[in-house]
């Protein structure tokens, strides 16, 4: 059996960027072996005026980088890790809807190629279940007021088990853990990224609202209970879905709407909703 790593099972660049002729990616491909961060690579180039559909992906990172500073660990050869530059005309506050449709785009693409049913947890991961899938880091260069450019990241457990890594803080999954099967990551990045740039199309002609909404029917946290910790302190209640600012709105116990921007969530008793 194909062990992750082997040069057999190594993604092929030029393969990809066959496949990616006449979309927005198009001769936009940076592949290496082994990077600090996608993430740092691509805001790199988008500092110098790089062109917007810019993809960078790589083997391995020495320092892949999660959100609230978290590390994100994966062993080379094995998953997909990449960063998609982009040059949209948003503000500051409209760019979850980025977030959103990358993740909207890997969980189809999960689910056409692989039958894994992949659910979304706000405001970032991937999760099969109760494990975690995927994770993607969304970062921006701003002059002031001006978004110049955005960078979406993001990584997912392919060809990997996570057992075999004890050092892993949270439940983690991969395609491999879920079939059994290895999946030729080529395939999986290419129609992952024909779908978000068919997302891409829709939030420049404003269809946002949809892109929401079919965010929400996605959510690992729709109509259960959760507890955020946030900079401000803990939010609990019933999670409601997101708004277009990618707020998670939360039902709290006296039947308030909180509206929480950022933070880390748990959910109580998975399935359930507290009684
Ligand atoms: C998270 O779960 O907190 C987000 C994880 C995002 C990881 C991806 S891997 C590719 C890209 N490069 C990075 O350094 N991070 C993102």
């Amino acid at each position: 059996m194909e062990k992750a790593g082997d040069k057999e099972g190594a993604l092929q660049p030029d393969l990809l960027r066959q496949m990616l002729k006449g979309t927005l990616f198009d001769g936009k491909i940076f592949y290496y072996e082994s990077i600090g961060s996608t993430n740092t690579r691509a805001k790199e180039i988008g500092k110098a005026g790089g062109e917007e559909g810019t993809v960078v992906v790589a083997e391995e990172q020495t320092e892949g980088r999660g959100r609230l500073g978290r590390q994100w660990l994966s062993p080379p050869g094995a998953n997909l890790l990449f960063s998609v530059m982009l040059r949209p005309a948003l503000r500051a506050d409209e760019l979850f809807v980025l977030t959103v449709s990358l993740a909207l785009a890997a969980a189809e693409s999960i689910e056409a190629g692989s039958g894994v049913g992949c659910q979304i947890k706000w405001p970032n991961d991937l999760y099969v279940g109760r494990k975690k899938l995927g994770g993607i880091l969304t970062e921006f260069v701003a002059n002031g007021k001006d978004v110049e450019s955005v960078v979406v990241g993001l990584g997912v457990n392919v060809n990997w088990r996570p057992q075999d890594d004890p050092g892993e803080g949270y439940q983690a999954t991969s395609l491999l853990e879920e079939t059994g099967k290895q999946v030729r990551r080529e395939w999986l990045l290419v129609d992952l990224l024909n779908r978000f740039e068919n997302y891409y199309e829709r939030i420049s002609r404003k269809e946002t609202r949809e892109i929401f909404e079919m965010w929400n029917n996605r959510s690992l946290l729709f109509g259960r209970w959760v507890e955020i910790r946030t900079g401000r302190g803990r939010v609990c209640g019933i999670a409601k879905g997101i708004d277009e600012t990618g707020a998670l709105v939360v039902i709290d116990d006296q039947g308030e709407e909180n509206r929480v921007l950022s933070g880390d969530v748990s959910v109580e008793r998975i399935g359930k909703r507290r009684g």
